[in-house]
């Protein structure tokens, strides 16, 4: 093959969860390293990092027609180098190189230290393939974080043993892995120095952090949390995504007891039947989920519930789907996100007899939609007339108006003298469905 030119920008594009938006940023810091600069917003960039998201169908064939867009009318030299990295390319590595030419590396989640190496060979016109998955390797070859949003996030668990019976995560992440303390809390003082007041902390399975604290005793999520919120000028803490079986007496007292840990729990269900909920391999039922649920607002009152739900699991009848509009009833959740059952290749549930129609899918998802936006709705007026900390993300369309997120993690925008980063007092006086407004209250204060 004959050599590429080096390319001098790039572009990471991340779909998927947060996982993948923290791997999509580390992977341009590693970029940027090399002396490769972000393109420019609306100019084409000459390598182009695809970074996949393989839990539903519909995320899995983006993929394809991104790069048919990419490559689209052009010749191999007004091309972009492509990369495609994230879950679709440790499920499907080998198919994507043999599907699509034009694709140069391949790298699974696991591996993506490696693309700077990776990079060097495609510039000499060599493909390559890395879906290894040296388990947490990958942190201590990374560079070191230097800038960062007001609200960043922290990978400190990756992978799960879970294996409900519809998911691929198990098989494209791997098993479940703790990140070493030490590493998290260097980390997340980089990232405050760097300029984080917020720290979100990522895992497919969050709570099942653990790790050996300095004094040397194991602890868990709620140890680790208690450790960060000590962290000078880092205001707020969050963790994402925890699963029912993880959930334990001290992570519950966390919620009460630290200040920084912000009142908001997103905690999948999945479904309210519990025929379905064993089907799916999930551990819980809607009894234990509710009662769990109990535990944790007695701990804290006011914390604002999320959610992940299925239509459609194989078998599911119109009584089981009932069951969670039910439970939904009595959650009433601030926010919720909701997906119509994807068969997924090599997953247990892909293979089972009973898979629902497609009209009966699309007709329960608006069901449940309607009343999840209804709670959602709900949720944000019940909010109005509250004073809290609003942290300043991003400028407004307008001009003076800055948009941020309120501890129950609504957005909020207002009017007036502030600055990204700043940690904003606000009385929140109008609510919509996706957001509200507020009125600021007092000067912004841009430190903890
Ligand atoms: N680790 C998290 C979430 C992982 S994936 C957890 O256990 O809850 C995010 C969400 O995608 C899941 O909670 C589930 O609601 C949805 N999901 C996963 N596999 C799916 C599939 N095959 N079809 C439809 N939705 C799916
Ligand atoms: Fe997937 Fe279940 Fe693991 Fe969540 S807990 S990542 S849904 S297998
Ligand atoms: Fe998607 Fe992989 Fe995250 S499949 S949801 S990007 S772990």
């Amino acid at each position: 093959m004959k050599p590429t030119n080096a390319p001098k920008t790039y572009r990471v594009k991340s779909f998927g969860c947060q996982m993948n938006v923290y791997d999509g940023e580390r992977m341009a810091e590693m970029l940027s390293e090399r002396g490769i600069v972000p393109a420019p917003d609306g100019e084409d960039a000459d390598l182009v990092v695809l970074n996949t998201c393989h839990i539903r169908e519909k995320a899995a064939e983006k993929v394809y027609s991104d790069i048919g867009r990419l490559t689209k009318g052009k010749t191999q030299a007004k091309a972009p180098m492509i990369a495609v990295a994230g879950c679709v390319a440790q499920a499907e590595g080998e198919e994507i190189m043999k599907r699509s030419p034009a694709v140069s590396m391949v790298v699974g989640p696991q591996a993506y230290h490696r693309l700077p190496e990776m990079l060097d060979r495609a510039v000499k016109g060599e493909r390559a393939t890395d879906t290894d998955m040296p388990a947490i390797a990958k942190f201590a070859a990374l560079p070191e974080r230097k800038r960062t949003n007001p609200a960043s996030f922290l990978t400190v668990q990756e992978g799960c043993d879970k294996f409900c019976t519809y998911c691929v995560v198990p098989y494209t992440r791997g098993a479940e892995i703790s990140r070493p303390y030490v590493d998290l809390v260097t980390e997340a003082k980089k990232l405050v120095h760097a300029g984080a007041k917020e720290i979100t902390l990522l895992g497919q399975n969050v709570s099942a952090w653990s790790g050996e604290d300095e004094k040397g005793h194991m602890i868990g999520l709620a140890g680790l949390i208690r450790d960060l919120a000590r962290v000078d000028g880092l205001a707020r803490i969050r963790y994402t995504t925890s699963h029912p079986a993880d959930m334990d007496d001290d992570l519950i007292a966390a919620h009460g007891e630290i200040d920084k840990l912000m009142p908001f729990l997103h905690l999948p269900v999945q479904a309210g039947s519990d025929r379905v909920l064993r089907a799916m391999n999930r551990s819980h039922t809607a009894e234990s989920y509710l009662r769990l649920l109990d535990r944790f607002r007695a701990a804290r009152p006011d914390l604002a519930l999320s959610g992940d739900f299925i239509v459609g699991f194989p078998g599911e009848t119109d009584a089981e789907f009932e069951e969670t509009l039910a439970l939904v009833d009595e959650v009433k959740y601030a926010q919720a996100f909701s997906f119509k059952y994807s068969p997924r290749p090599g997953t247990p549930a892909a293979t089972m007899e009973g898979q629902v129609a497609k009209e009966v899918m699309d007709e329960r998802l608006q069901r449940l939609q309607a009343a999840l936006n209804r709670d959602q709705f709900a949720f944000n007026e019940a909010s109005v007339g509250k004073t809290c900390e609003v942290l300043v993300e991003r400028k407004g369309k307008h001009p003076g108006q800055w948009l941020g997120k309120t501890p129950w993690l609504q957005s909020a925008w207002f009017e007036g003298e502030a600055a990204i980063g700043d940690l904003v007092q606000a009385e929140l006086i109008e609510a919509g469905p996706n957001s509200l407004a507020g009125r600021m209250l007092e000067p912004a204060r841009s430190a903890a």
